[in-house]
């Protein structure tokens, strides 16, 4: 028996993993100071083994807080074994020092959840798997929901071909075709680490009369996405479909990726977002089970 903490960041997703887990939801109480500091307070005494799913979106800075400050108040409330849930983990993506000057982000984040008192970690489609074994030393799993995805697409796609965006994200066409039982292959992708301007170059591709999967780890700006179907529709793809775990869809990302001839774009519910179609909660659920029966 556990016990899921919600926080208002992932109330939906906590009440559904509760509800897969048969357990209790309690919601963290917060609120913020009239000078910008935040306050969160566990409502009840705990025991035994607590889940938290608290994911960290934008607005990521003061999710992260609340993160940090409801791990240490629930340690105090009681929780013996703490395993901390964050669906989307930001800062993920700066896990190396790419320029000269530059922290690794992620390695600070991880370092100050375990520091605040995570006994467990799991997150979702963290977009470096290695970044947790470098930085945790307590256990940590993370959990892919790319078959969930594909599953979304079974039989409504013509001869399906999937494609990864870049060379690093060809895992989860290799997991989504394999599904799907098509065929897939990666683009090849330029960011310029300055301005963010996403460059893809052009790949000749066997796309006629066929349709196209994109999946990807994050749609941010869309930019991504929208450079990768127009690279499609150039050498003759007539339906582009997309596919990601984490929409964080900002500054216009929608209209972006619709505008540059995606058809339907489908994500998953780390972060709540109109596309939010698919949910974790089975995979996390089950991923929670296995790590607690050990
Ligand atoms: C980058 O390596 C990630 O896997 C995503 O492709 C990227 O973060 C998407 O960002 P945007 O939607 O802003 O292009």
């Amino acid at each position: 028996m556990m016990t899921v903490i919600a926080t208002y960041s992932s109330l939906g997703l906590a009440a559904k993993i509760a509800k897969v887990l048969a357990d209790d939801v309690v919601l963290i109480e917060e609120k913020v100071f009239p000078d910008g500091e935040r306050y969160v307070r566990v409502p009840q005494r705990l025991s035994g083994d607590i889940v938290l799913v608290h994911s960290t979106h934008p607005p990521q800075d003061s999710r992260i807080i609340e993160l940090l400050l409801t791990i240490d108040a629930l340690k105090g409330a009681g929780a013996e074994r703490l395993i901390v849930v964050v669906p989307y983990l930001a800062y993920a993506r700066q896990d190396k020092r790419f320029m000269e000057g530059e922290p690794i982000s992620i390695g600070v984040l991880l370092r100050s959840i375990e520091v605040a008192g995570a006994d467990v970690f799991v997150t979702v489609d963290i977009h470096r798997p290695g970044s947790l074994d470098e930085w945790l030393r307590i256990p940590h799993l993370n959990v892919l929901p790319v078959a969930q995805l594909a599953e979304y697409f079974r039989d409504r796609l013509r001869e399906p071909l999937v494609l990864a965006p870049d060379k690093g994200a060809l895992h989860r066409a290799r997991i989504a075709a394999q599904i799907l039982g098509a065929d897939y292959d990666y683009l090849e992708k330029r960011r310029d680490r300055i301005t963010g301007e996403v460059k893809v170059l052009p790949k000749s591709l066997n796309v006629k009369e066929r349709d196209v999967l994109i999946i990807d780890d994050i749609v941010s700006t869309g930019g991504t996405l929208a450079r990768a179907a127009e690279s499609i529709v150039a050498v003759g793809g007539s339906r582009v479909y997309a596919a990601c775990t984490h929409a964080l869809l900002v500054s216009g990302a929608l209209d972006r990726v619709y505008q540059a001839g995606i058809e339907e774009i489908v994500a998953t519910d780390t972060v709540p977002s109109p596309v939010s179609r698919v949910s974790v909660a089975e995979p996390v659920a089950r991923a929670l089970m296995e790590l607690l029966s050990q």
